[in-house]
């Protein structure tokens, strides 16, 4: 695969039609890191469409880490509500409290020693915010790399090698989220619209005719 054209292609079908998001303010790869760890915190178990709404009312809540960690934490509990998994809210609230007394974390692996901060939102914020340049790995990137690659079967520590060459290290925010609107607008689980997919000529399951049975079902 040429990575650069496959880098090229996504980074300015992504430019031309990425979806503007209440935590995609700011400037590239220098986000504000606290709105941009609330946000990943919030999406790893809320649909985009409805983590706006929650997004929108914890900021107003808290539009600052240090407001955060000093709330008392019946009051991150409430601004929380809906959300669902309680462990998260106060995960954070308790982060949120080192961070005020210690300074954002400046690399992955310090956002990967806060509560509740695992490699899926380290590498989410080290790219959005620091612009270092850390490939997330979730489920729709699974399905994207699957699917260019036509492979049944991916292991997470295939997945990760997948995203780790793929990413490109001029622009890895803008990398990620790109892949991640791919993954939630266009390349979709049961039906992908591959006649819109700025990757089309790249992709091996594309080819084979049946996009869609790529990655399998998971036996269990
Ligand atoms: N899901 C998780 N993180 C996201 C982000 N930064 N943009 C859009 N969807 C997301
Ligand atoms: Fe997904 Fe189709 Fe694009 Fe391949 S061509 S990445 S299957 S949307």
């Amino acid at each position: 695969v040429d990575l650069s054209a496959v880098r090229a292609a996504l980074l300015a079908w992504f430019d031309r039609t990425g979806r503007t998001l209440p935590w995609r303010a700011g400037p590239e790869g220098a986000r504000d890191p606290y709105r941009v760890w609330v946000a990943e915190i919030l999406l790893q178990q809320t649909q985009v469409a409805r983590g706006t709404v929650y997004y929108d009312r914890f900021l107003t809540a808290f539009p600052t880490v240090q407001d955060l960690a000093a709330a008392p934490q019946e009051a991150v509990l409430k601004a929380w509500e809906g959300c669902g998994y309680y462990a998260r809210a106060r995960n954070l609230h308790r982060a949120a409290q080192q961070v005020a007394q210690d300074g954002f974390p400046g690399s992955y692996d310090g956002w990967l020693a806060l509560p509740g901060v695992g490699p899926y939102t380290a590498a989410a914020v080290s790219s959005l915010a620091l612009n270092e340049a850390r490939a997330v790995n979730d489920g729709n990137v699974r399905r994207v790399l699957a699917r260019l690659h036509a492979e049944a079967q991916p292991t997470p520590a295939w997945v990760q090698a997948r995203a780790d060459a793929l990413l490109d290290p001029a622009r890895p925010g803008a990398w990620n989220e790109a892949v991640m609107d791919l993954g939630a607008t266009v390349c979709t689980p049961a039906a992908p619209r591959c006649g819109a997919c700025p990757l089309q000529g790249w992709c091996a399951a594309f080819a084979s005719g049946a996009p869609a049975a790529y990655p399998a079902p998971k036996v269990r």
